[in-house]
């Protein structure tokens, strides 16, 4: 693991901007898996402006996103296809076709989370997948739990992760209660992962997970298998 301590947001953005280009531009038509939440906005800026002068081009580019509430549409403001649209692809040139979130409105959920994992196989594989992690240690919206869960699958969001999420929404009550998410196996078999964590209060956490014991109660603490896993985290 690499693992680098940075002193600022810009910083981590920066460094995680640079990695995400890179790997863009070693293989112009890799497959990214990229992930919501606050952490990565600072990132996908700079993604977006190296785009806009020409430094980096996403036209080969595909992209496969971690997870999607059920229950929202593309058109509601806090889904994840609407969050990558706008914090993302909108300002990048990315054929939109080439680009995919869970469906979180499909009528066959189990079919939706079965043709994801086909879609990302038949992409072949994810080259590189960024992170975020949730303050109990969830990757995507894999929860705590009492095991490593493989494939692509619906759960029932934590309370602490509803209360985490309730910030973007009106009230906590209008948070869905469930998600789709890629499981530990699309996760793990990314060609590399990039893990981003920011903030005081994500210290502990990080702590846990990558210098503590591998168990499914911190389901990100199993990114310590994988052998090629870069955390960049700052405290500010
Ligand atoms: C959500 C997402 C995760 C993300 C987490 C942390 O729950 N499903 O993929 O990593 O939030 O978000 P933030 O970066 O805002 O702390």
């Amino acid at each position: 693991m690499d693992f680098i301590k940075v002193n600022t947001y810009e910083e981590l953005s920066a460094r995680a901007a640079a990695i995400i280009c890179g790997q863009v531009a070693m293989k112009p038509q890799c497959v990214l898996g990229l992930a919501t939440g606050s952490s990565p906005l600072g990132t996908y800026a700079i993604m977006a402006e190296k785009n806009k002068v020409g430094e980096i081009d996403f036209s080969r580019v595909k992209t496969v996103n971690l997870d999607e509430y059920v229950g929202l549409d593309s058109n509601h403001d806090q889904s994840y296809r609407y969050f990558m649209n706008h914090n993302l692809f909108h300002h990048i040139n990315i054929d939109k076709s080439n680009t995919y979130v869970p469906n979180g409105c499909a009528k066959d959920i189990a079919a939706e989370c079965e043709a994801y994992d086909k879609l990302i196989e038949s992409l072949g594989g994810i080259d590189l997948q960024l992170l975020g992690i949730g303050y109990d240690g969830h990757i995507g919206f894999n929860e705590p739990d009492t095991q490593f869960e493989k494939a692509t699958h619906k759960v029932t969001l934590d309370d602490s992760t509803i209360e985490a999420n309730s910030r973007f929404f009106a009230s906590r009550d209008d948070v869905p209660k469930t998600a789709l998410t890629m499981g530990m196996g699309g996760i793990m078999s990314a060609k590399k992962v990039l893990l981003i964590a920011n903030g005081k209060g994500k210290k502990d956490i990080v702590e846990k997970a990558f210098f503590g014991p591998i168990t499914p109660e911190v389901p990100a603490s199993i990114l310590q298998l994988h052998p090629n896993l870069t955390v960049i985290y700052s405290e500010n």
